[in-house]
């Protein structure tokens, strides 16, 4: 089958197995193997990417759906020579520690600052809802976003 999408700006054909899963098609067809599976089950959202601006489960989409669509993945975000402000943001607070949830909170995260999500912790807690993490006790992230909301705040006030 032959799909065309858009991953992280760049336009592809994919051409192969249509139940391919969309994870397994980024980190093995486009090397972008920052998009990490947890559970493959749909539980965890460490495998969260963007589809069309929306986090989804990665593990769970077949490739098949994908045709015309946008995908970001966390690669869109940074690199570890220049990282992003919200990995940054991550990395200060505290909000990174084993690692493994943190591409897809990052996506998640990413998504509700992009949206104009509020900087009110309960709301953070329920964007970020569907990613699971077992190391930072969730506090240091939702301190890293709520940094980046409140920064992109100030420096909309000062343009
Ligand atoms: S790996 Fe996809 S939700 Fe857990
Ligand atoms: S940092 Fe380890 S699971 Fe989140």
């Amino acid at each position: 089958m032959r799909i065309k999408l858009t991953i992280n700006k760049k336009k592809r054909v994919y051409e192969g197995a249509p139940f391919k899963r969309l994870i397994d098609v980024l980190r093995e067809n486009y090397e972008l193997t920052g998009t990490k599976e947890g559970c493959g089950e749909g539980e965890c959202g460490a495998c969260t990417v963007l589809v069309d601006g929306d986090p989804v489960n990665s593990c769970l989409i077949p490739v098949a759906q994908m045709n015309g669509r946008r995908i970001e993945t966390v690669e869109s975000l940074g690199t570890p020579k220049s990282l992003h402000r919200l990995q940054e943001s991550f990395l200060r607070e505290g909000g990174a520690q084993c690692g493994i949830c943190t591409p897809g909170m990052l996506m998640s995260a990413w998504a509700w600052i992009s949206r104009g999500g509020s900087a009110r912790p309960s709301e953070i807690r329920r964007a970020l809802a569907g990613n699971l993490c077992r190391c930072t006790g969730y506090q240091h992230i939702v301190n890293s976003v709520i940094k980046i909301i409140k920064e992109r705040k100030r420096e909309s006030r000062t343009k």
